[in-house]
C-alpha cells in the first residue's frame, strides 16, 4: 500500500465503529479484465492481481473481526466464459487453496467452499477438504469461496435436501430451508460489496442476502485496498438496518 493509502486507511480506521462490524460480508470481485485491459495485460493476469488482491482483504476483514467473508470466485454462469480463461482461474483457485493454506490457518481462519461441489474438479474439493478440517477449530473468520456457486441453484440444491428428506408441504417453512443451504451454520449476509461500478448482484447469495446492505464501488478489484474496505464498512455502518420495521419501532 502506498503513503496516501496508508494514511487514508489509518483516518478510516479511527471512523469505524469496532462495535458494529459487519458479521458476514459477501463480495462480488468485478473488474479484473478491465483492470489488465487498461495495463495492456490478459484477463488472466487480471485474474492473478485479483488473487493476490484476496489474500490482504482476508487478512484484513479478520483483524477487523468479521466473522464471515464470501468471495465470488466463479459462479455457475463462469463456465460460459473461454475455456483457456475458466482453466486458468480454476488452476488460480486451486494455487490459492494450496499456497495460502498454513498462512490462513496460522491466521486462525476458518475455510469453506460453496457451491455445486458435484460440477468441480475432485482435485479441487479434496484440497478444499484438506483446508476445511484442518481450520475448522480456528477461532477466525470463515472464509467462504463461492466456486460453481449461484444463487438460484443453491435453493434447487436445498430443495431437492427437503424432497429427498421426505418433509411435507405443511413442513416447509423458511427456517427448514435455511437449514438446507450450503453450510446452513452460516448467518445471513450483512454486507454486500460489488467492484467496479456494475449494479446487480448476479445470483449471489440470493437467499442470505435478502436483508444485505448493497454497497457499489467503481473500484475495480485489483484495486481494492484495505482503505477501500473500510470505506465499504462505514458506509454500512451509517445506513438504518430496518428489516421492514419503520425507524421509530427500531
Ligand atoms: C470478474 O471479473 C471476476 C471473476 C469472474 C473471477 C474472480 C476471480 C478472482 C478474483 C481470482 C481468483 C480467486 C481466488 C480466490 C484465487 P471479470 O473478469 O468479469 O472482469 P471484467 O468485467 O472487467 O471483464
Amino acid at each position: 500500500m502506498s503513503g496516501d493509502r496508508e494514511q487514508l486507511k489509518t483516518e478510516l480506521l479511527e471512523q469505524i465503529d469496532k462495535d458494529n462490524i459487519p458479521a458476514h460480508i459477501g463480495i462480488i470481485m468485478d473488474g479484473n479484465g478491465r483492470w489488465a485491459k487498461a495495463r495492456g495485460k490478459t484477463r488472466i493476469h487480471g485474474h492473478q492481481e485479483g488473487a493476490r488482491r484476496v489474500k490482504t482483504v482476508v487478512r484484513f476483514a479478520n483483524d477487523l473481526g468479521v466473522r464471515h467473508i464470501s468471495l465470488y470466485a466463479f459462479s455457475v454462469e463462469n463456465w460460459a466464459r473461454p475455456s483457456f480463461e475458466v482453466s486458468a482461474l480454476m488452476r488460480l483457485i486451486r494455487a490459492y487453496i494450496i499456497r495460502e493454506r498454513n498462512d490462513l490457518h496460522a491466521e486462525g481462519v476458518q475455510f469453506r467452499l460453496l457451491g455445486r461441489m458435484e460440477e468441480l474438479a475432485p482435485e479441487i474439493i479434496r484440497q478444499a477438504n484438506i483446508s476445511t478440517e484442518l481450520m475448522k477449530n480456528n477461532p477466525g473468520l470463515s472464509l467462504n469461496l463461492c466456486i460453481n456457486y449461484g444463487g438460484r441453484a443453491e435453493i434447487v440444491d436445498a430443495i431437492k435436501r427437503i424432497i429427498t428428506e421426505g418433509y411435507k408441504p405443511g413442513e416447509i417453512s423458511e427456517q427448514l430451508v435455511s437449514q438446507h443451504l450450503y453450510w446452513p451454520e452460516l448467518p445471513d449476509v450483512d454486507l454486500m460489496v460489488r467492484t467496479s461500478g456494475e449494479m446487480r448482484t448476479s445470483n449471489f447469495h440470493l437467499w442470505r442476502g435478502a436483508y444485505a446492505e448493497l454497497y457499489f464501488t467503481p473500484v475495480l478489484w485489483p484495486d481494492f485496498d484495505n482503505a477501500e474496505l473500510l470505506k465499504a464498512i462505514l458506509a454500512y455502518q451509517n445506513r438504518e438496518r430496518r428489516f421492514g420495521k419503520t425507524s421509530e419501532q427500531l
